[in-house]
C-alpha cells in the first residue's frame, strides 16, 4: 500500500473515534461521595459530556427512595418547584448560567441528618444510552466527647468518655501525654431513632497523667478531643504502699510490745529491789531490838 493510502486509513480512524465519542453524549457525575457536616451547603456536582448545553433538556434531581421522589425538576426552560418533594422546597437550585455549558450540578442549601443518601440526576429526554449519573452525599455529624471520672478500682482509676450526635459511626481511642494509645477499655455504640451515634467507653488509667479522649470519623475526616487531668490523689492505696502501710504498723506493734516488757522487767526488778531492801531494814531493826533487850 502506498504511504497515502495508510495516512487515507489513519485519518478515517481518527475521524470514526471522534464522531463515536461525540454521539455518547453522556450524564457524569463523581464517583467518590460528597461529604459535609450538619448545616452546610454542598454541590453535587453532574455534567454533561462532551461539553453540550442542558438549556433544553430537562433536568430531574431526585432521591429515588423517596416520595416524591423530586428534588429538584428542571424543564422548558425553567424550574418546577411544585412537584418538589417538600423536604426540598426551598433548598435547591440550579446554575443557570452553567445550563450553557451542561453544568447541572445542584446546590443544597443547610444539608440535614435526612439527606444522607444517593441524588440521581436524570437527564430523560438526552439522546444517549447514559442518561442518569448517581452521587452519594454524606451528612456527617459530630460533637465534644465529655470525659468524667467514674471512681477507684483495684489500684486504678476508672474514666468515662461519652460523645453522642455523630454520624457516620465514629472510633474512640484514648491517648496518654505522651501519645501512646491505652490498651482497649470497653467501648459500647449506640443510635438515637435519627440514626446517629452515640459512643461511650471506658478506660482503667494506673497513673497520674493529662489522658485524652478521642473520637473521629475517617470517612469525614474528623476528629474530636477533651482533655483530663488524673491528679495523684484520686488513686486508691497502691498494693506496695498498702504493704508498708502493715508493714508499718506491725513494727510499731513490736516497738511497743518490746518498750512495754523492758518497763514491765524494770518495774519487777525495782519491786524485788525495795523488797530486799525493807527486809534488810527489817532484819536490822530485829537485831537492834535483840540488842536492846540484852542491855
Ligand atoms: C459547575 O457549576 C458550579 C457552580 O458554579 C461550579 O462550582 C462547578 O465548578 C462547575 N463545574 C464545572 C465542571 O464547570
Amino acid at each position: 500500500m502506498k504511504s497515502s493510502t495508510w495516512y487515507f486509513l489513519v485519518w478515517c480512524i481518527g475521524f470514526s473515534l471522534i464522531t463515536t465519542g461525540l454521539s455518547q453524549l453522556q450524564v457524569v457525575g463523581q464517583k467518590e461521595p460528597i461529604i459535609a457536616l450538619l448545616g452546610d451547603d454542598v454541590i453535587l456536582p453532574c455534567f454533561l459530556r462532551p461539553s453540550t448545553s442542558a438549556v433544553d433538556q430537562t433536568v430531574e434531581w431526585q432521591r429515588r427512595d423517596l416520595t416524591p421522589k423530586e428534588v429538584h425538576y428542571y424543564s422548558d426552560g425553567r424550574d418546577n418547584p411544585d412537584v418538589h418533594n417538600p423536604v426540598y422546597k426551598g433548598r435547591t437550585r440550579l446554575f443557570e448560567e452553567e445550563l450553557k455549558s451542561g453544568n447541572m450540578s445542584l446546590k443544597l442549601t443547610g444539608v440535614k441528618h435526612t439527606d444522607n443518601g444517593f441524588f440521581t440526576c436524570f437527564v430523560p429526554k438526552l439522546v444517549s444510552t447514559v442518561k442518569t449519573s448517581v452521587i452519594q452525599l454524606i451528612v456527617g455529624a459530630v460533637s465534644q466527647p465529655v470525659i468524667s471520672v467514674v471512681g477507684p478500682k483495684d489500684y486504678g482509676v476508672v474514666l468515662k468518655c461519652d460523645s453522642g450526635g455523630w454520624f457516620p459511626k465514629p472510633e474512640m481511642t484514648w491517648v496518654d501525654s505522651d501519645g501512646n494509645i491505652l490498651p482497649d477499655g470497653s467501648t459500647e455504640t449506640e443510635t438515637d431513632s435519627e440514626g446517629r451515634y452515640t459512643v461511650r467507653g471506658h478506660v482503667t488509667v494506673q497513673k497520674t497523667d493529662m489522658f485524652t479522649c478521642r473520637v473521629q470519623q475517617q470517612k469525614i475526616n474528623h476528629k474530636m478531643e477533651t482533655e483530663i487531668n488524673v491528679p495523684g490523689g484520686v488513686f486508691p492505696w497502691s498494693r506496695g504502699q498498702k504493704a508498708g502501710l502493715i508493714i508499718g504498723v506491725l513494727a510499731l506493734l513490736a516497738v511497743a510490745v518490746l518498750v512495754g516488757l523492758f518497763i514491765w522487767r524494770k518495774q519487777k526488778k525495782e519491786k524485788a529491789e525495795l523488797k530486799r531492801m525493807k527486809e534488810q531494814q527489817e532484819d536490822k531493826i530485829e537485831e537492834l531490838g535483840i540488842k536492846k533487850a540484852k542491855l
